[in-house]
């Protein structure tokens, strides 16, 4: 057995001693491919050859590649044969699989490709070109690595996977090392190692990605196979918690990490749960799941909506599950119904769900004082939006500045989680009245109060022109108070009447 010199590969092949190649008395080289991969087999001239001979390539050219029986007594056979007359000829069991670029044989180029490779392929090659008065001869020796992964074709998250690697070399095997992501597979319950095989229990999306295998001969010789790995499952975080307001919509998710059809793989089916009490409310929705996305949208959320959902996709046998926590945002204030100014209002923000790390926090998102609807924080410029932590907002005393909505956002260390908004409204102030939604009630006051005043005054006219003094209309006098939307002024400086409450 010829002494090889230590050797990697690495998912193609590498090729050693490539300038070797001295016409008539060729040195061998050593190949390595992968079964299923491209072998490319070298026969080239090298810089000075071209150079002294590059001129007779231009001149009729005849190659023949063949293979040396895998015994010693076989006679060599025919892979593939250019003639001079430019005919290509080929083995049967070659067909299509080895070819040559003729293109490349004036650059002095030989070299045979076959794809896709397999095992049988491994074994001696030479090749002998003519061209001119010159000949060459090259002589390959090609090893195969093998990776089985069972099952074969897309793998789905949870199955149980089988890995193997073996090669052509013929020295004993002495040892199999794994590698993910260019880290070493460490022996765990999850990943077994049963005679150089490795067997992973249950498939991971994490196991996706670049693996590769190391074998190591009595001989030194070390041998690499690298392959990729494509797991089927679910994206996104394991146990994701949604938050979504009390009366908004909620989009739960439950999409797979890549499109199954383009795989081939059809008749996917998901199917949602929501695991509320003791009673397994069950929905069957079979879609068949635009590029691989199951994810359910809730429409309205309330809090019995709240709690635990599963999402179950099945694919072909393999059933995955992806459990998603929706928690609902409620205000609830202290006084039902509708507020008094002046009174103590205490409002509460709560999660149904909490994960515990939540924080809370309030801030007067549009007021009832101004003209616009509602504004964004921005909009007012920095430093002037007033921000209240804890779950609690406590207005001791509720004025007109604290008419309008309000809004408790949830940050975890992730960022900001959801918010849920709270409209406030004051009764016995004509300004709680001034939200955009109830313009026409508005106008429509507006018009009542000056039609009032216009009857008040002529009254008074009337009674001052009688010369009769009667005491003051009370009831008249509590509608010329109330200040209209024009002279209330909006105070930026809105003084802080929380009180801090952390959760
Ligand atoms: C010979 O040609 C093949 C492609 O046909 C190329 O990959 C290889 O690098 C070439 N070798 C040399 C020495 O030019
Ligand atoms: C390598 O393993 C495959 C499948 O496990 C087998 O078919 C093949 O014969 C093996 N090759 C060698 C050289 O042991
Ligand atoms: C899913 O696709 C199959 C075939 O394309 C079709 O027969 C079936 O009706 C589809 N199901 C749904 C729920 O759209």
């Amino acid at each position: 057995m010829p002494p090889f010199m230590p050797l990697s590969l690495v998912l193609m092949l590498l090729v050693t001693n490539a300038s070797s190649t001295l016409p008539g008395a060729a040195k061998e080289q050593r190949v390595w491919a992968k079964v299923g991969d491209l072998a490319l087999l070298p026969c080239h001239l090298s810089p000075q050859e071209l150079r002294s001979h590059g001129k007779q390539l231009y001149e009729k050219t005849a190659l023949r590649w063949e293979r040396r029986g895998k015994s010693s007594h076989k006679e060599p056979h025919m892979v593939l044969e250019v003639e001079y007359s430019g005919l290509l000829k080929r083995a049967r069991s070659m067909i299509p699989r080895a070819s040559v670029k003729e293109a490349s044989f004036r650059q002095g180029n030989f070299s045979l490709w076959i794809e896709p490779l397999l095992s049988d392929d491994a074994g001696h090659y030479e090749a002998l070109v003519r061209y001119g008065k010159e000949t060459q001869r090259c002589q390959v020796k090609l090893d195969v690595v093998t990776v089985t992964v069972n099952p074969p074709g897309l793998l789905v998250e949870t199955e149980p996977l089988w890995l193997n690697c073996n090669s052509s070399h013929s020295a004993k095997l002495v040892g199999v090392q794994w590698f993910h992501n260019g880290s070493l597979v460490p022996i765990s319950s999850r990943f077994q190692a049963h005679h150089g095989a490795l067997s992973i229990s249950r498939l991971s999306v994490s196991d996706s990605g670049p693996w590769h295998c190391e074998l190591t001969y009595s001989d030194n010789e070390k041998v690499f196979a690298t392959f990729n790995l494509q797991i089927l499952g679910l994206a996104g975080p394991a146990s994701p918690v949604v938050y979504a307001a009390a009366g908004s919509a909620a989009n739960l998710p439950c999409t797979l990490n890549r499109d199954p059809r383009a795989s081939g793989i059809l008749g996917v089916s998901a199917h949602w749960s929501h695991l509320a009490g003791r009673d397994l409310e069950t929905w069957a929705i079979f879609r068949n799941g635009s590029k691989g996305s199951f994810n359910l949208h809730l429409s309205e959320v309330g809090q019995g909506d709240s709690g635990q959902y599963r999402c179950a996709v099945s694919i072909h046998a393999t059933t995955i599950t992806r459990d998603v926590t929706l928690a609902v945002i409620t205000v609830t204030p202290s006084i039902k119904g509708p507020v008094a100014e002046g009174s103590h209002l205490l409002l509460i923000c709560s999660l149904t769900h909490p994960r515990g790390h939540e924080r809370f926090q309030w801030r007067q998102l549009s007021s009832g004082l101004t003209n616009e609807s509602s504004f964004e924080a921005t909009s007012r410029g920095p430093g002037v939006q007033h921000y209240y932590l804890g779950s609690t907002l406590e207005l001791t005393t509720v004025s007109q500045e604290d008419i309008g909505t309000w809004e408790c956002s949830v940050h975890g260390s992730e960022g900001r989680l959801g918010a849920v908004e709270y409209e406030l409204y004051i009764t016995g102030a004509q300004l709680a009245e001034s939200h955009p939604i109830l313009d026409g009630q508005v106008s429509f006051s507006l018009i009542l109060v000056l039609l009032l005043l216009l009857v008040a005054s002529l009254l008074a006219l009337v009674l001052r022109s009688r010369r009769i003094f009667l005491p003051a209309f009370p009831a008249l006098e509590r509608v010329v108070i109330a200040p209209t939307p024009g002279n209330a002024k909006k105070d930026e400086g809105q003084e802080e009447k929380s009180l801090q409450t952390e959760c």
